[in-house]
């Protein structure tokens, strides 16, 4: 079924006492409105229609930074969920599939569900996504009867029969969107808050002969997000299941839940991530690499049998290749390491290419900034650089060659040559004591005078 979008975002998010707009939260490291999209995307929508509103364009910025395109359209004035749908209506006129209402607060509604939704709207008119909390608080209640759904009644308008009803609404809405756009079109604000319920459509469509019902999902796929605690409990929530479908997957978690996950993770089986790991987005790890304690990984790829840390920290564009070892102490970024080089104890290498087997000494630095442009170096194959060798980019350092520890190299270095630029060493013989000696007596006359 062909299938449109409107996801509610233009709320405030008071709660929150942020300046940034409550659906750019983010949790596994991305807002939580990216969650709602990765998901609803499933169901190949022609349309995705963002309501914006309280720090629209922030909201606006980031959705134009994603790889597939949304409609946003602004609600100025937050009346209600029905007024902010109501704003989606020109975005969609001409389209008659199916309309999906989301809310951007509520990120983790499976696709499961969303797909049950669809189906169960080819024979019901509106379908409305119900749960049954354990504690049904303030939501408001779906009113059944013989199975059906007759209407939503909101707390603050309910009596107190209707608030002893254990099923609530979740909020999510699939109408086809001529008939939704035409009850929408016919909902006031006469009730408790003075808002336009997106909820009344229920009891409207049922007036005029439309059927409703309700899928019913788990109480987490509704957990919506008002305050920061509730962002944290989410994002807990959330690391909670990465976890266990990481494990579930045949990866080894020494500690699971001291390990953070983004939500784009992916991890190969029998990888072993050690514990007190945080993945940033963008992170592909194959079979049988292992992450030691302690590192930070974000926009990389650990190749399989590579061993990364402990306290390692991978930057975006840091490429390894099989049986690369990166050891404690050691900052890779955009840098592409070939299979089986070593680069083990305190070093940065960023913006550069590291051929096979090369081995790169402790404290080696590649100076890629000059405090304007970046440069590149280039390590070919075989070589071994010194410890504490600093690497000027841009410069070359040819397949088998060696540098000298301690070596400031500006220069390229050719293939099978030893480079070394360092002062050559001077012993003065029985000048330590003496010298030692003069310092002290110095100390001492400072100390006299005083
Ligand atoms: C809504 C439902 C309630 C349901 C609950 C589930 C209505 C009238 N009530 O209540 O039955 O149990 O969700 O969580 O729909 N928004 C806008 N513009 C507006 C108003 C809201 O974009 O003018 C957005 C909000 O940012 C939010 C979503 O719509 O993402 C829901 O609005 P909210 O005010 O949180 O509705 P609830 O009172 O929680
Ligand atoms: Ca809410």
């Amino acid at each position: 079924m062909k299938t449109a979008l409107i996801i509610l975002a233009a709320g405030k998010g008071s709660r929150m006492l942020s300046d940034l707009p409550k659906v750019l939260h983010p949790i596994g490291g991305v807002p939580m409105l990216d969650h709602v999209l990765a998901t609803s995307r499933v169901l190949e929508p022609e349309h995705i229609v963002v309501i914006t509103g309280h720090e629209a364009e922030q909201v606006e910025k980031h959705l134009a930074t994603l790889p597939y395109e949304t409609t946003t359209v602004r609600q100025d004035e937050q009346l209600g969920t029905a007024h902010a749908v109501a704003q989606a209506k020109e975005a969609l006129a001409g389209f008659d599939g199916l309309a999906l209402v989301l809310f951007g607060d509520t990120p983790f509604i499976s696709a499961q569900t969303l797909e049950t939704m669809a189906e169960a709207a080819q024979s019901n008119d509106v379908v409305i996504l119900g749960f049954e909390p354990e504690d049904p608080g303030r939501y408001g209640r779906l009113v059944m009867q013989d199975g059906s759904l007759q209407r939503i009644v909101e707390y603050k308008d309910a009596s107190e029969d209707e608030r002893a009803i254990g099923l609530c609404n979740g909020g999510l809405t699939a109408v086809s969107s001529p008939l939704l756009f035409s009850l929408i079109d016919q909902i006031g604000n006469d009730n408790a808050s003075g808002e336009y319920y997106l909820t009344d459509i229920v009891a409207k469509a049922r007036a005029q002969g439309h059927s409703a019902t309700a899928v019913v999902c788990s109480e987490e796929e509704t957990i919506g997000i008002n305050t920061r605690a509730q962002l944290a409990q989410a994002d807990g929530y959330f690391q909670t299941k990465m976890r266990q479908e990481a494990m579930a997957a045949g990866i080894t978690l020494m500690a699971p839940e001291t390990v953070y996950f983004a939500h784009d993770t992916v991890i190969g089986r029998d990888a072993v991530i050690e514990p007190n790991v945080v993945f940033g987005p963008g992170v592909s790890i194959e079979s049988g690499a292992r992450i030691r304690a302690f590192s930070h990984l974000e926009g990389c790829h650990v190749s399989r049998g590579a061993t990364v840390g402990p306290y390692a920290r991978l930057r975006p564009g840091a490429e390894l290749s099989e049986n690369v070892h990166i050891g404690n102490f050691v900052e890779v970024k955009n840098a592409q390491v070939s299979e089986g080089a070593k680069i083990n104890h305190l070093s940065y290498i960023g913006d550069a290419s590291v051929g096979a087997g090369t081995n790169i000494g402790a404290g080696t630095i590649t100076c890629n900034y000059d405090g304007v442009m970046k440069h590149k170096t280039t390590i070919e194959e075989g070589v071994f650089i010194g410890s504490n060798t600093m690497l000027v980019a841009p410069v070359t350092v040819g397949a088998g060659a060696l540098t000298a520890t301690g070596s400031v190299i500006t220069k390229d270095v050719p293939s099978d040559a030893i480079a070394s630029s360092r002062v050559e060493q001077n012993n003065r013989l029985g000048k330590a004591q003496k010298f030692f000696n003069m310092l002290r007596a110095k100390k001492a006359r400072l100390m006299k005078d005083k």
